[in-house]
């Protein structure tokens, strides 16, 4: 992880506006839905449809999406440990102004180190952080491969490739498990919408 190099002459500025404003004004709460899982388990899939269910209630909803922020955010990381500790560091700040801002943040990221996410989840209240396992053998995600990258990786030509060459550590407490493996897309929403209506972020 990266050195705190916060200076001491940087002093923190209490907003007046507070979350508990936001979500009044919002009609809901705020949560970070943290999708993680093998490349190809279908994070990205189900993190977009679960939004486009929320939309249509009323949520304010962000996904925040691997493939789209290492353009930018995160551009200047690659896939080694150190930079992957650092990706998820930097998405789980980000997530946490999401849910500052009473939206619900959707993060889809392999984030395939148990103690990164750990750390996302300690940022946070209890109940405001979901971790959502995409659950899906590497054989299928292989198989699938929507893009080529699996084949690429075994034939030696992406280093440390998740599943492949580099570890992903399933989570063991994660709130919902779906299996993107053998489920729908439709119930694997149904799956993650049943488990935020319980937790009361969302009542319909
Ligand atoms: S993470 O490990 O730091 O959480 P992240 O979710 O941002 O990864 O990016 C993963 C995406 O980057 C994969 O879905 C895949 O498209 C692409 N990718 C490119 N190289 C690798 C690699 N070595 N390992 C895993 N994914 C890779």
């Amino acid at each position: 992880m990266t050195e705190k190099k916060t200076s001491s002459n940087v002093v923190w500025h209490q907003a007046t506006i507070d979350r508990k404003m936001r979500e009044e004004l919002n009609g809901h709460k705020g949560a970070i839905l943290w999708f993680t899982g093998l490349s190809g388990a279908g994070k990205s899939t189900l993190a977009h449809a679960v939004e486009d269910a929320l939309h249509q209630m009323g949520v304010r909803t962000y996904v925040l999406d691997g493939d789209n922020i290492r353009h930018g955010l995160c551009g200047d990381l690659g896939f080694s440990d150190a930079d992957r500790v650092e990706n998820i560091r930097r998405i789980g700040e980000v997530a946490k102004l999401f849910l500052e801002a009473g939206t619900v943040a959707l993060t889809a990221f392999i984030s395939p180190f148990r103690a990164d996410r750990d750390r996302v989840r300690a940022l946070v209240d209890d109940g405001d952080f979901f971790e959502i396992y995409c659950k899906c053998d590497l054989a299928v995600c292989e198989d699938r491969d929507p893009k080529g990258l699996y084949k690429k990786a075994r034939a030696g030509q992406i280093p440390e490739f998740t599943g492949i060459s580099s570890p992903y550590e399933a989570p063991e407490n994660a709130e919902i498990v779906v299996d993107t493996g053998a489920q729908t897309l439709d119930e694997s929403v149904a799956a993650v919408l049943a488990v935020l209506r319980a937790k009361g972020v969302i009542s319909k």
